[in-house]
């Protein structure tokens, strides 16, 4: 059955989220207050980068099953269904910011005069959901015939097409019968496929969104600690991560050691359950997030540091090429990047750092300079710094840049490389986690 959807906000959730309900047969419009970028999706393209994203944008905006708009008068009656996909950036403490979520209910709840179902997808503290309903049911002429569900989104960037139109899980938080049933439509597809699916209430739906992130990001931040253990103890924290995640129970993913966890989500969704957690007295969460994320601004630190040390001790002038820029690799993001950390420390410590990045765009600051190839960034270095692991890098030729580096020193901050080609070319390699320095 098709329904008629508006989804409200179009970054990195909103618009894969609006082509993926196109794509499930639904008619879409997505909502969003940025002129430009309502232009450009409505010409069928992507403002980012996302594999898979622009084709199906540029299916669904020339079969009319998909279009943008920023006026609200168009969706309010319009839609059976409002998806709320805004970003809940971190406040004032770390706690998340609501405003996006609040000023879009201002600007829609006013023109609701027909029941319809309101779905959150944003991440955001447990107790939300209600306040918004409150919030909803207070400024809408149609008032209590208007119903809040919650069905957080688990897509990852860089896979954000295949996590929307295959989801591993899909989770409703919800007060009816009714809501469900319409939840349960709007998925009829990837239902039909035997996804699994959780029905709850909408705290609990609200707390699994944040309880999954705070458990990736524990799980290597764990790893993280246990590859202090076996450089310390001359161990190798890779064999480790592939022994102990052959056990079912484990799982050998995310257990990558290396400079840890960033990103526009992990960071600030952690930090937001931890304020949360302390509003609410559960002091055992919020001090195990704070170890978490003590563990994982520690290995950044770290790398820093080894790097000024293995490029000799003093890094004022040197010349230090860092291979990657984004969070991680196959997006452009480069919001909370470990690379760009040290990249900082690095140039804050007086070095000349040369970035290149397979897709991220660096705003001029920072004092970094943007290298357009591999080559450029190398070029004369005194170190070069692995710190994004792009498939690209491990395609390298060492032997080739250890013609035109300055000095053959790599430090591999993602213990993606493989160590023994890029020695037997002559270079030093430091990796992280592992004892044996070669
Ligand atoms: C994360 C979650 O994985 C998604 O399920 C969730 O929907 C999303 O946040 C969100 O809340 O919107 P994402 O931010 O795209 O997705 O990034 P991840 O793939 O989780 O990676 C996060 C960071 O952990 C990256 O910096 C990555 O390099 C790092 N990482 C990952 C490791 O250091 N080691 C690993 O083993 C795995």
């Amino acid at each position: 059955m098709t329904l008629r959807l508006s989804v409200i906000g179009t970054n990195y959730l909103g618009a894969t989220h609006a082509a993926g309900m196109a794509e499930f047969g639904h008619d879409v419009i997505g909502v969003d207050i940025d002129v430009q970028r309502v232009k450009v999706l409505n010409a069928g393209q992507s403002h980012i980068f996302e594999i898979g994203l622009e084709p199906l944008l540029e299916k669904h905006t020339a079969s009319g099953r998909l279009r943008f708009t920023t006026d609200y008068t168009e969706i309010a009656d319009w839609a059976d269904v409002h998806f709320l996909a805004l970003g809940t950036p971190s406040g004032p403490g770390g706690a998340a910011d609501l405003s996006q979520l609040h000023s879009a209910i201002d600007s829609l709840a006013p023109l609701l005069t027909r029941p319809c179902l309101v779905v959150g997808k944003s991440t955001v503290p447990v107790g939300t959901a209600l306040k918004l309903q409150e919030r909803i049911r207070r400024l809408a002429p149609a008032g209590d015939a208007i119903e809040i569900a919650w069905n957080p989104e688990f897509l990852r960037e860089a896979y954000a097409v295949e996590d929307t139109l295959r989801p591993d899980r899909l989770v409703f938080g919800v007060q009816s019968a009714r809501a469900l049933e319409t939840l349960q439509q709007i998925y009829s597809i990837p239902l039909t496929e035997s996804t699994p699916t959780v029905e709850c209430d909408l705290a609990t739906a609200e707390l699994i969104k944040t309880a999954a992130n705070a458990f990736l990001a524990t799980k290597i931040s764990f790893i993280n600690a246990m590859s202090q253990m076996c450089q310390a103890a001359g161990g190798d924290v890779t064999l480790l991560a592939d022994a102990i995640g052959y056990d079912k129970r484990i799982g050998r993913e995310f257990l990558n050691a290396g400079l840890g966890f960033g990103g526009g989500c992990l960071p600030k969704d952690i930090r937001a359950l931890a304020v949360r957690a302390d509003e609410l007295g559960v002091e055992v969460l919020s001090d195990l997030i704070a170890s978490v994320e003590a563990i994982n601004e520690g290995q950044r630190t770290e790398l820093a540091e080894l790097a000024i040390e293995q490029a000799g001790g003093d890094v004022h002038g040197k010349k230090i090429a860092v291979l990657g820029a984004s969070f991680k690799p196959g997006t452009d993001d480069i919001r909370n990047s470990p690379a760009l950390t040290v990249a900082h420390h690095l140039a804050q410590s007086g070095a000349d750092v040369h970035v290149y990045d397979p897709q991220a765009r660096l705003p001029e600051r920072d004092g970094f300079t943007q290298s357009g190839t591999v080559d450029e960034a190398v070029s004369g270095a005194a170190i070069v710094l692995h710190l994004t692991e792009w498939p690209e890098f491990r395609q390298l030729d060492p032997k080739r840049l250890g013609a035109i580096v300055g000095t053959k020193v790599i430090l591999d901050g993602r213990l993606k490389l493989n160590a023994k080609a890029w020695q037997q070319a002559g270079w030093k390699v430091v990796q992280i986690g592992r004892a044996l320095t070669m």
